[in-house]
């Protein structure tokens, strides 16, 4: 299938790991543009060399929780490309959080970093989709949007707000022609499990700590997922021939997901 993505300009948060950097493949690969970010520029340059098209990649130091610096960063599309069809709004993270442990300071850091960097492209990104032909938003969030974990009490709050965030962008951007979905995930063998894993110290080896964890959390699939089973939904999302998907969440998460 042809997705219509040869040429298309795309911001891709986070790029330097995980679903980020196995996003930034998939839609090189289709034709794709793409500017991608994260803190530590230098582990970005090093991922993004590493892939086929990495000629059609733009790279930039940006704290996508700073107002200021997706400023900048949407100046940087602005000038180099002057028009944006694809917003993909994944750089982020998640802590563990049982609801004993959490301070107020600790809520508000939860609930920033799960908002501000969706709030922070809408100011500041959306603007260069007005020209755009199929402009479309996907927002990484998670399963725990609907379904909390007792370990994640904080997380699982801030994004089941992020998903209702995304509902609201979703009905307000339609005026412009502009898409925006969800795309919620189960566990991901990414960065963010590996740091989790070498924090771990037991011992085991890491398909003996995800497997433990799979069975724990009622996997049906009974394995973590990874990002290259991730970033086809967030390409198609991003593609023209989903131009009457909007406002909705596409889980990817293995069977963990217990509601219908
Ligand atoms: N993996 C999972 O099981 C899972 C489950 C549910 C949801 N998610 C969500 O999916 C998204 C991708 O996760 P992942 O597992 O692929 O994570 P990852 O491998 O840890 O990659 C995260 C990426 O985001 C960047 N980043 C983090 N904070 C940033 C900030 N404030 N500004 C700019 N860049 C930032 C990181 O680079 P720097 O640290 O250098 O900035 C890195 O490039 C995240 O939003 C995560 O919360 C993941």
């Amino acid at each position: 299938m042809d997705l219509k993505l040869e040429g298309k300009v795309v911001v891709v948060t986070g790029g330097s790991s995980g679903i980020g950097l196995a996003t930034v493949d998939a839609l090189t690969r289709e034709g794709a543009r793409v500017v991608t970010c994260s803190r530590d520029v230098d582990k970005l340059d090093a991922a993004i060399t590493g892939l086929e098209h990495a000629d059609q990649v733009t790279t930039t130091r940006c704290n996508v929780r700073e107002g200021a610096e997706v400023k900048a960063l949407a100046q940087l599309v602005a000038e180099k490309f002057g028009v944006l069809d694809g917003v993909v709004n994944n750089a982020g993270g998640s802590r563990m959080s049982p609801l004993e442990k959490m301070t107020t300071e600790d809520w508000h850091d939860e609930l920033d970093l799960k908002f501000a960097p969706v709030l922070n492209a809408a100011h500041h990104l959306v603007p260069l989709m007005a020209d755009a032909e199929a402009p479309s938003m996907v927002n990484l969030n998670a399963v725990l949007a609907k379904q909390p974990e007792p370990k994640l009490v904080a997380t699982s709050a801030a994004r089941a707000g992020l998903l209702n965030l995304s509902k609201s962008l979703a009905t307000r951007l339609a005026d412009d022609g502009i898409r925006v979905n969800s795309v919620c995930l189960g566990l991901v063998d990414t960065g963010q499990w590996q740091r989790r894993y070498e924090a771990d110290g037991s011992g085991a080896t890491f398909e003996e700590y995800s497997a433990e964890i799979a069975a724990d959390r009622g996997i049906a699939l009974g394995r973590f997922g990874r990002a290259d089973e991730v970033s086809p939904l967030i390409t198609f999302l991003l593609s023209p021939v989903s131009s009457y998907i909007t406002g909705t969440s596409i889980d990817v998460a293995g069977g963990v997901n217990r509601y219908v």
